[in-house]
């Protein structure tokens, strides 16, 4: 089974006590949470994400369906209607005029005595091809996995539609649209390729590490067209396949699970062609990761997103201990959503460019100066929530290890540091604060990336408990969660064996989206 037991919720009880334990490090901004403490203790909402969307209450984990519609994008994601443990799998539904304001919506596809709602993918049917719709109020049609609750475990394609834009939905008479009789065939993606004229759909067999491919003319009636795979990564199960034209080449995102670079859930990208058929990759490309750290998983892309724009959402989580982060009364969250672009064949990634307008106050703004060895603190008080850029190279060459320390304070930091013996960028999270609650959850983990001679650009997205680095002009990136005490709010340099160099740095306070955050 890929999927999770319950666990006690102890566990996770446990982590935010010892958060809580940690020596208190005073910051005097007005962002850092309330120490609001409920019944049991705990501080309520500590951890809550400030700019990354997460559910009011309950479970969370891919997002799906994703479609920007007379003006919103849509945001349905895996959720358990009942508890803050994966299971009664079922599509919760947010909305945002901006990808960044989210409003949650009631659930829009909810599990039912049969089955569980698995993630898929929303088209818009504007010719009303499925009938499920009118000429004059084409449908929305969502294509999910229904995984039978009876002993057969099956999994089967199904639909559901919306003709009052996503606000409700029912369930198509004649499920399931696709059953080839399989326990593990999951996760639809689904689009219309304008050129062959049909819906296209990608299907993962998790454990053949295989993606089929299927098309239709109304979205009921799909036939079999090619498979790819096994091909690159396949130290674990494959999942949410999602194939879409980005420059001159078509990406084909695979996630897997385990056997990520961080350990756990990752996702794999090939670049290649489709000709409305197969897709075939370029030739030599190797294991490519959208992602290297340890909470980047399941991500999918925006189907009729405006202006040409490819915007990708990723599951900020693991599987490996997904079920345990630290969190009450919700438990998982979305990554920044992303814009893609391709640079020589290699996927390029930038925070969406609607962040800018959260900018507020700049904290911080330095240009050519030298930081000692060591550790040397710039802010006391960067808040919870802020945006950090930075040309950072070392100051002689026998610096082999420099970097900046977020979320630092009483003895807690996450480093982002490079390792100039190593070649590697990586995010150190092992003290980062509460990391006790599973033993997976502390770690380094590290991106090869070649240090250019001007020094290491990046840009650091840091809310109450993520870390979302962009490197190299966002050819390289790593997203990690971290739950550090409220207070912990400091930033400072750090360098080993010679001195850090700042060719630039800047840091910027972020508006909150969340209200009352
Ligand atoms: C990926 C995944 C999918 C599946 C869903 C179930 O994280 O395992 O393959 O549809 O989660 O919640």
């Amino acid at each position: 089974m890929p999927f999770p037991s319950r666990r006690s919720v102890l566990s996770s009880a446990l982590g935010l006590s010892a958060a809580a334990a940690t020596t208190p490090f005073l910051c005097t901004t007005a962002a850092a949470a309330p120490a609001v403490r409920d019944a049991s203790g705990l501080r309520a909402e500590t951890y809550r994400p400030r700019l990354h969307f997460s559910p009011a209450r309950n479970w969370t984990n891919d997002p799906n369906g994703l479609i920007f519609h007379e003006g919103r994008w849509h945001l349905f994601f895996q959720y358990n209607p009942e508890g803050d443990v994966w299971g009664n799998m079922s599509w919760g539904h947010a909305v945002s005029s901006d990808l960044v304001q989210w409003e949650e919506r009631p659930v829009a596809i909810a599990h039912d005595d049969q089955e569980m709602i698995f993630s898929g993918s929303v088209v818009y049917d504007e010719r009303n091809t499925s009938g499920l719709g009118s000429a004059d109020r084409p449908p929305l049609v969502a294509v999910y996995t229904s995984t039978l609750k009876d002993d057969s475990g099956l999994q089967r394609q199904s639909l559901a539609y919306s003709t009052d834009a996503g606000e409700t939905w029912t369930k198509y008479a004649g499920n399931p649209v696709l059953d080839i009789g399989a326990r593990d065939f999951r996760d639809p993606s689904v689009f219309w390729h304008a050129d062959s004229g049909r819906w296209v759909m990608a299907l993962a067999l998790p454990t053949e590490y295989k993606i089929r491919f299927y098309a239709s003319d109304d979205l009921k009636s799909w036939r079999r067209l090619s498979d790819f795979g096994p091909l690159g990564a396949t130290g674990g199960i494959w999942e949410c396949p999602n194939l879409f034209p980005l420059g001159d080449r078509w990406v084909l995102l695979v996630s897997l699970n385990p056997g990520g670079p961080a350990g756990g859930s990752a996702t794999q990208y090939f670049t290649g062609t489709f000709d409305g058929t197969a897709f075939t990759p370029d030739a030599g490309q190797g294991t490519r990761w959208v992602d290297w750290g340890a909470d980047c998983y399941a991500g999918i892309t925006y189907n009729d997103a405006p202006d040409g724009r490819r915007v990708f959402v990723p599951w900020m989580n693991n599987w490996l201990y997904a079920d345990r982060v630290p969190t009450s009364p919700w438990r998982g969250a979305m990554g920044f959503p992303r814009e893609l672009t391709l640079r020589d064949g290699r996927l390029r990634q930038r925070p969406v460019r609607e962040l800018e307008s959260h900018r507020t106050r700049r904290l911080l703004s330095l240009t050519g100066e030298t930081a000692p060895e060591g550790t040397r603190r710039l802010l006391a008080d960067t808040g919870q929530l802020y945006e950090l850029q930075a040309v950072l190279a070392p100051g002689s060459p026998a610096t082999s290890d420099f970097g900046v320390d977020v979320r630092s304070g009483g003895g807690a930091y996450t480093r982002i540091g490079y390792d100039t013996v190593a070649g590697e960028l990586y995010i150190d999270r092992r003290s980062s604060g509460a990391v006790g609650f599973a033993a997976e959850f502390p770690g380094v983990h590290r991106a090869p990336v070649a240090l250019p001679d001007g020094g290491l650009d990046l840009r650091v997205l840091v809310d109450a408990s993520s870390v979302e680095v962009y490197a190299a002009g966002g050819t390289v990136c790593l997203t990690d969660q971290i739950f550090p005490d409220p207070d912990a709010c400091g930033l400072r340099t750090y360098a080993r064996g010679g001195a850090l160099r700042i060719e630039t740095l800047t840091a910027r306070s972020l508006r909150p989206a969340r209200p009352g955050h």
